[in-house]
């Protein structure tokens, strides 16, 4: 029996936004969406908004993430943020393994796996980015890099985890912040793929759960034509979501499409 995944429109504010323009954003943001019921709503923010946001979407399905934590729960890690501490200011998510966190701060995919394994363990949901450099596609080592990205997820992952325990998103680097989106039969590809692996890997059950996303230069002309991939489960946007009229408009275009 198909399996049917509830899409999801996440805006990742990456290192933008103080309180106040936080407060703003979501007082704008909730009038415009018409329906909470066919898509979740996620905001992935600075640790320094999580909070505010919290209590700003408490009575509504609003999912309030964070862009990063580090894998251990306490201890001497100057710096760092725990699972522990994001679900204590209301975090339900977090963003896991971002190409810019690889690429800038030198995350490996171990990191990425014990990551992602902690979060499921504290009661967050991870959503796992993977994705290739423009080089890699163009000398076809591609899938080499995404099944490497997601294969090594599982090598931390507990047999008992469900596939709504994780979401993933295919993140094409080269796509990032540069309006060249992948085109919707690339992302299809690339992301029906995945999700051969996950059942590979973990059965068709676990597969058929799992939700994956595409990321990389979405914006309100393109999503519909993505969005009606059949195995595209909905966006991560960095540079569209930072205005609430426009992720707005990409939430409610997700429930059309
Ligand atoms: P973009 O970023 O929408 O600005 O390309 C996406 C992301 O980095 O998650």
């Amino acid at each position: 029996m198909a399996q049917v995944r509830r899409p999801m429109m996440a805006a990742n504010w990456k290192m933008n936004k103080l309180i106040r323009e936080a407060e703003e954003y979501v007082a704008q943001l909730l009038p415009r969406l018409i329906d909470n019921e066919g898509v979740d709503v996620a905001i992935f923010a600075p640790f320094t908004c999580l909070q505010q946001i919290g209590r700003m979407t408490q009575a509504t399905p609003i999912v309030v993430g964070a862009q990063n934590f580090y894998f251990e729960d306490s201890g001497a890690f100057t710096g760092e943020i725990s699972a522990p501490m994001l679900k204590d200011v209301g975090a339900e998510a977090v963003i896991v393994g971002h190409s810019e966190r690889r690429e800038i701060f030198g995350e490996t995919d171990e990191m990425v796996a014990r990551k992602t394994s902690r979060a499921i363990g504290a009661g967050l949901l991870p959503i796992v980015c993977v994705g290739e450099t423009k080089e890699e596609r163009d000398t076809g080592e591609m899938w080499d890099k995404c099944s490497g990205q997601v294969q090594s997820v599982f090598e931390e992952l507990d047999k008992k985890v469900r596939g709504d325990d994780i979401v993933f998103a295919y993140e094409p680097i080269w796509a990032i912040g540069t309006g060249d989106m992948a085109s919707p039969e690339d992302s299809q590809a690339a992301i029906g793929k995945i999700r051969a692996l996950l059942e590979e890997l973990r059965g068709e059950q676990f597969a058929s759960q799992v939700r994956i996303l595409y990321g990389g230069s979405i914006k309100l002309e393109n999503i519909g034509e993505v969005m009606a991939q059949k195995d595209v489960d909905g966006g991560l946007v960095g540079g569209a979501s930072l205005d609430p009229v426009s992720f707005a408009g990409l939430v409610n275009a997700t429930l059309s499409s």
